[in-house]
């Protein structure tokens, strides 16, 4: 049987083929891929390569946005299942809701959320740009949609601002909590604590440094200290290991895991390249809202 790699890279070059993965997914699948980033480095990917089919190895919402941003690309998943939850956990009559109560109002969209309720925002932000985006922002009220643990870290910072919160959470950063990471804290006192600002507000105050997943790679790897607790999803710990193989890295003792990410698998990849059936399509007109919320991201991170 030939050999699963070589198959996938003979249909990368068949296909002209860029494939972009997670941080989360399986380290098989980070090992192949072209590309390994946070959900902003993907997005920015998106609008810069030349190739003309793109794999997302990740969930639906990053291969969404990579469509939103490239209409002429054939967007393919190795499964169109894979989806974050919190990606659905705001509706379109909450957003209406809030906007008809506050005049001076933006509506800021993590990037893990469905191109609808993009298409209903002022502004994306991901984790490694939603301090400096809504900083900039001219609006004082903010209404931070679906994340309500991102919204209120960064509301938290920025006192400045009114927020109006939304129910939405990561079941998988939430199950992180003080007792389980201070376990570890007490079992590893010299670790520094990394975290994830999808965690709850109990787990970053007992951070070092809270930031996106690749803002924790670059911490790992820029900072002197040999080991660190990493709260966040395990599949990071690929990239950390690869990048620092003399330090440690201590995860909670349920090891958190993204059960969407992981469906991402070499199988699914060699045969997505060869029916190239689970395209990402969208209607035109939401897609043009939703660019415009992915765009403004893209100006005011810069
Ligand atoms: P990053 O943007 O930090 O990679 O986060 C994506 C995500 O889904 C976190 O759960
Ligand atoms: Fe969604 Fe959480 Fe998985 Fe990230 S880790 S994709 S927020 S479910």
């Amino acid at each position: 049987m030939k050999d699963i790699i070589e198959s996938i890279k003979e249909l990368k070059n068949k296909r002209d083929a860029v494939i972009l993965a997670h941080y989360y997914v399986n380290d098989s699948v980070q090992a192949i891929a072209d590309y390994v980033g946070d959900s902003y480095y993907l997005s920015k990917l998106a609008v810069e390569t030349p190739h003309e089919t793109v794999l997302l190895c990740g969930v639906r919402f990053m291969g969404e946005s990579v469509k939103i941003l490239n209409p002429n690309k054939t967007v393919i998943m190795p499964d169109l299942s894979a989806d974050c939850p919190m990606a659905h956990m705001v509706n379109e009559e909450k957003i209406k809701q809030v906007k008809n109560k506050f005049e001076d109002l933006a509506v800021v969209c993590y990037i893990n959320s469905t191109a609808k309720i993009k298409a209903l925002s002022n502004v994306c932000v991901t984790s490694s740009n939603a301090l400096q985006i809504v900083k900039s922002l001219p609006q004082k009220n903010i209404f931070f949609i679906p994340d309500n643990n991102l919204g209120r870290y960064i509301a938290h910072l920025l006192p400045e601002k009114n927020f109006i919160f939304n129910e939405g959470f990561c079941h998988v950063h939430t199950k992180m909590n003080k007792d389980n990471v201070g376990k570890l804290k007490k079992l590893h006192p010299e670790a520094k604590v990394l975290v994830h600002p999808e965690c709850t507000m109990d787990v970053i105050e007992l951070a070092d440094y809270v930031g996106s997943t690749s803002g924790i790679i670059n911490y790992a790897k820029k900072n002197s200290d040999n080991s660190f607790i990493v709260c966040t999803e395990h599949g990071i710990n690929y990239e950390l290991k690869k990048e620092n193989p003399e330090k440690q890295f201590y995860f909670t003792e349920e090891i958190p895991t993204c059960i969407d990410m992981k469906k991402i698998t070499l199988k699914n990849i060699e045969e997505a390249l060869k029916t190239m059936e689970n395209k990402i399509e969208l209607d035109e007109d939401l897609r043009i809202k939703a660019e415009k919320a992915l765009k403004k991201m893209h100006e005011l991170a810069e």
